[in-house]
């Protein structure tokens, strides 16, 4: 297996990004997300390199210290011009890859493709050969390159010509579309994207399902695929553990218990974000208040859900939509005495950590998802034997799902039969249901999910 310091991770979002303080100086701040929070401790542990891109002009300024220091890690971030950035960024990989990944097109008017879209697919085209290139001219001989993620997609095909030494892997920690979903985009596209998928030594992939799907296309569009493996990502319990043991979270637990006020407690802990299906969420709440009146006043659902993506028109309008239902609800139930749903706005690290510690019912609800990472970390920082429901098209579904409340996403009365089920479920089934979520949400850790990605790179495979 490739030696620790012969490893490349590629990804779009970093590690690391900067911000630029009053007097003119660039602060490096921590990245954020799923892929970040997994991979940002392993990596620091092997010494790795991580070549991202400068996603602001503060990065593309700290770009030009080549590789740098911060936190343990070692990062590159290239620096390409902001008008292309953005096109590659926010037109193919959020408005379009993710999307179609996350089945979310309402296919009555959207995707309606014009020049604009081929404009944007040659951005995102020159992107992956930018990445190529940082990557061609770092990585030492023979070494092992983890791109990750549908950002980048054709970053192998080149740098097959550049570096044909290194041996490529892909991760994708999204799902992946089914056939039909992939003719959502402009044919030409659909095939570039799985033919530089093929130019890897293997593609991984959160849960078989997507892996799946993946070859399934593959097969349509007569690209060879390359071997698949299944990785799933799985939180750190360690880091966790110190994390919530840090006095900012004791101070949010407190302002939990006191937003509880007794009652039994429903939370979720989101990304504004489509995909995550915080509307319906919303409504099955609703759905139970109005089919179990004896919950009025009996439970409050605390919701962390934090913007993202707020350039994209459909993001703005889903944060719209999400608050106006839980002003609706309110409206609705509210009494002198109670706030039945609390939603708070601000990516608030430590009253998210606090939250997952207190919950009664974690509620996961996406319309599909990669895996859905609080999936497992509630579990693991819960302390009240609270009962996860969890959708059954969230990646994580395949490994819980024995030991949740296994719900259909689009069904709100199903949902709301979820919860009045999880609110009422006796002490022996939540401990033993608990227990047996701690130990599925502990199987995998990022060290087994880096590992499993480095072995991929190997002639016989994972
Ligand atoms: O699920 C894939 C992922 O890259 C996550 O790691 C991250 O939480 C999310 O997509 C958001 O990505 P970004 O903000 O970089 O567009």
């Amino acid at each position: 297996m490739a030696a620790p310091g012969d490893v490349v991770v590629v990804s779009n979002r970093g590690p690391v990004s900067f911000t630029r303080a009053d007097d003119g100086s660039l602060i490096p701040l921590r990245g954020s997300g799923g892929l970040v929070s997994g991979l940002s401790p392993v990596v620091a542990s092997t010494g790795a390199l991580w070549v991202a891109a400068a996603m602001s002009d503060p990065d593309r300024e700290a770009a030009a210290q080549g590789t740098m220091d911060v936190d343990g890690l070692r990062v590159r971030l290239v620096d390409i011009d902001a008008v292309t950035f953005t096109a590659a960024y926010e037109v193919v990989c959020n408005a379009n890859l993710w999307f179609v990944h996350h089945g979310l097109f309402d296919a009555t008017h959207r995707p309606a493709h014009d020049h604009r879209f081929d404009a944007a697919w040659a951005s995102y085209r020159h992107v992956n050969v930018a990445m190529a290139d940082a990557v061609a001219k770092e990585a030492p001989e023979g070494a092992v390159v983890l791109v990750q993620d549908y950002h980048l997609t054709l970053v192998a095909r080149f740098l097959a010509d550049l570096r044909p030494d290194l041996r490529c892997v892909h991760f994708t920690h999204t799902p992946f579309t089914d056939p039909d979903g992939l003719r959502l985009l402009p044919d030409a596209a659909a095939t570039e994207m799985l033919a530089g998928l093929g130019a890897h030594v293997a593609c991984g992939f959160h849960t078989q399902r997507w892996a799946d799907r993946f070859v399934a296309c593959c097969t349509e569009r007569g690209v060879t695929a390359p071997p698949t493996f299944v990785a799933p990502l799985g939180p750190d319990p360690d880091d966790l553990a110190s994390s919530a043991a840090s006095p900012a979270v004791a101070t949010a637990s407190q302002a939990i218990t006191s937003l509880a006020g007794g009652r039994r407690l429903v939370v979720r802990v989101d990304r504004i974000e489509p995909s995550k299906n915080i509307v319906r969420g919303l409504r099955a709440f609703d759905l139970l208040l109005t089919q179990y009146p004896q919950w009025r006043e009996k439970v409050t659902f605390a919701a962390f859900i934090y913007p993202s993506r707020e350039t994209l028109p459909e993001y703005l309008a889903y944060r719209q939509e999400a608050t106006s239902t839980v002003a609706w609800v309110n409206e609705r139930w509210g009494t002198a005495d109670w706030v039945p749903v609390v939603a708070n706005l601000g990516d608030d690290y430590p009253t998210s950590l606090a939250a997952l510690g207190a919950y009664d019912v974690l509620l996961v609800n996406p319309i599909r998802d990669g895996l859905n990472l609080v999936a497992k970390e509630g579990p693991l920082l819960n302390g009240h034997d609270g009962v996860l429901v969890l959708s059954s098209e969230a990646g994580a579904a395949d490994e819980l799902g024995d030991a949740a409340l296994v719900v259909n996403p689009f069904d709100l009365a199903a949902t709301a039969e979820a919860l009045h089920r999880a609110l009422t479920m006796g002490d022996p089934e939540r401990a033993e249901r608990a227990t047996a979520l701690r130990s599925l949400a502990a199987a995998h850790s990022p060290h087994t999910w880096f590992d499993a990605q480095v072995a991929a790179a190997e002639p016989n495979g994972p």
